[in-house]
């Protein structure tokens, strides 16, 4: 009996002092006064921890904060008000909640007690208290309401720290709450040392597509841990990520390096990496089968088809990108798919989207001027920058019973080709790829609908070669074939050369290489 409590005792000595860090912090600089030879005057500093609590780690004993007054270093005082937040029963369970999460990280070397750490946003100081407790004691918070001693106020996107000043960041949830996570990862890692740590928590990035944008929004950085951990206050788990910001980060802002470097040194090894992302084919495995066999009433069929469509935000949590942006490639009239599809039914998960319309035909460009939020690009997109004869097509026709004519580009060498109805116009061609290159990033959230009147044949095998596909996270695509007309029963529509197999090879080349591609009408 004796010597097993012994040996007993012997652990806990060396579980303490493998606590040594902590330990020694909380004695240079927690204030410990016992209740017997103490008080805590009202308007003093000090916080009361009421009963005697033991904070377990994993695999190392604990600490024990026993029944003391815990005093922090820097002198200035709480107001009672928030004092008194941090004692209510939830505000201490939050503490203790912060304080469990950061010994650990105490304990596997992500953070340590001479570290300079900041809390962005923390709630009332919660964390930066808990870290004072642990023992971190230059710690400090930001939020935009300030809360003293611990948070000052300051915009959490313009942070006022220099350059490399933090050894260690925390943002608690305030992942889940910006509309900007994208630039505040940018600001956080600004403010971090090299090799310093963010440690974030968040109730997204439960699925791999969500986990996979913050992974890419944290390209500063190495990623060195992963995991699950219960939530102090609602059954939802919480996903902790640790990053450790790499030495040699020379420019953080980096849509033109990161878009322009990868891209030109090697293509294929980055078109290997982006077409065999699990996260992508995760999404391919539950989307909608296309349809294989060429439909005898393709008006119906095609249009009926809408209803099966599983929608990338309907099987996704798309939080964590920079920017949401959709692209219609020939939009035609605003109504006919940008206001009536897109603004309308696509699922946007209270994301604000940049919309970008892509029409060469005059007729149309009148009414964008109105529309606000669309940028209007009133150029054929291309396989190159070039002049194209482009017909304007005024035969009546189903798809655009609102009378107005639909383009089709015939680059210069077609000019030959007689053309029997419509008339000709010069428009500009421009290289869509590269365009597309230049206007977002991987970082981006990119929906795309292709109505280009046969040039999708054109059109998407650049999008391969040049890289440009990876960039698209959704696409919805109209693809022009000899189809089976509604007016005249056995009858194929003289305006496509193309046949409904080459369409399905193109829908299943692209779904192949990882595009989420629809069939659309
Ligand atoms: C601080 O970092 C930002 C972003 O990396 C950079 O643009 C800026 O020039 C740096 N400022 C100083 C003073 O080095
Ligand atoms: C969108 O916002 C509304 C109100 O702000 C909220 O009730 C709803 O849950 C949000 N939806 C999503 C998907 O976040
Ligand atoms: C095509 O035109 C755009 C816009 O004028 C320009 O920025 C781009 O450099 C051109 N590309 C080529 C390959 O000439």
């Amino acid at each position: 009996m004796e010597p097993a409590a012994k040996s007993g005792l012997a652990r806990g000595l060396i579980a303490r002092f493998l606590l040594i860090g902590v330990s020694i912090i909380l004695l240079r600089f927690i204030y410990v006064v016992t209740i017997s030879g103490g008080s805590c005057a009202s308007g003093e500093f000090c916080f009361f921890s009421s009963s005697p609590e033991v904070i377990s780690l994993p695999g190392s004993g604990g600490i024990t904060r026993g029944a003391a007054y815990v005093r922090f270093p820097d002198g200035s005082a709480v107001s009672p008000g928030l004092h008194h937040r941090w004692t209510s029963r939830e505000g201490r369970k939050a503490v203790d909640f912060y304080s469990a999460v950061f010994q650990e990280l105490v304990v596997e070397g992500f953070l340590s007690p001479t570290a300079k750490a900041l809390c962005v946003e923390p709630l009332d100081g919660r964390e930066v208290l808990a870290l004072k407790e642990i023992g971190v004691a230059d710690a400090v918070g930001i939020a935009k309401k300030k809360s003293p001693p611990l948070v000052i106020a300051g915009d959490i996107f313009h942070q006022p720290f220099g350059n490399y000043t933090f050894d260690f960041v925390f943002a608690g949830c305030i992942f889940d709450l910006t509309r900007r996570p994208a630039t505040l990862t940018d600001e956080i890692v600004r403010v971090l040392k090299p090799e310093g740590f963010v440690v974030l928590l968040t109730v997204s990035a439960g699925d791999l597509y969500s986990l996979h944008s913050l992974e890419d929004m944290f390209s500063c950085c190495k990623k060195v841990r992963s995991k699950e951990i219960e939530s102090p206050d609602s059954p939802k788990l919480l996903r902790e990520m640790v990053f450790q910001k790499e030495e040699a980060i020379h420019n953080l802002h980096h849509n033109e390096e990161e878009t322009g470097k990868p891209y030109s040194s090697s293509v294929s090894s980055l078109l290997n990496k982006c077409f065999t992302s699990e996260h992508k084919l995760q999404l391919l495995r539950s989307a909608e089968p296309l349809i294989q066999d060429e439909p005898l009433k393709p008006w119906i069929t095609l249009k009926e088809n809408i209803k099966h469509i599983k929608y990338l935000p309907s099987m996704a949590d798309i939080s964590f990108k920079e920017r949401y942006i959709y692209i219609d490639v020939g939009a035609r009239s605003y109504g006919s798919s940008i206001g009536s599809w897109f603004r309308k039914r696509y699922p946007k998960q209270n994301k604000t989207f940049e919309i970008y319309a892509i029409e060469a035909d005059q007729a149309f460009h009148g009414e964008y001027m109105t529309k606000k939020g669309v940028n209007l690009l009133p150029f054929a997109a291309w396989v190159r920058n070039e002049s194209l004869s482009f017909v304007v097509n005024h035969e009546p026709d189903k798809k655009n019973e609102k009378g107005r004519g639909m383009g089709r580009i015939r680059p210069p060498a077609a000019f030959s080709v007689a053309i029997s109805s419509g008339d000709m116009h010069t428009i500009q061609g421009f290289d869509f790829a590269e365009w597309l290159k230049s206007t977002v990033t991987e970082k981006d959230f990119v929906v795309m609908k292709m109505d280009v009147e046969g040039t999708e044949f054109e059109l998407v095998p650049r999008l391969f070669d040049t890289g440009a596909l990876c960039l698209i996270d959704e696409l919805f695509l109209e693809c022009h074939y000899n189809r089976w007309q509604r007016c005249c029963p056995g009858k194929r529509s003289p305006k496509y050369q193309k046949t409904y197999r080459q369409c399905i090879d193109l829908f299943s080349s692209l779904r192949q290489s990882g595009v989420l591609v629809h069939q659309w009408w």
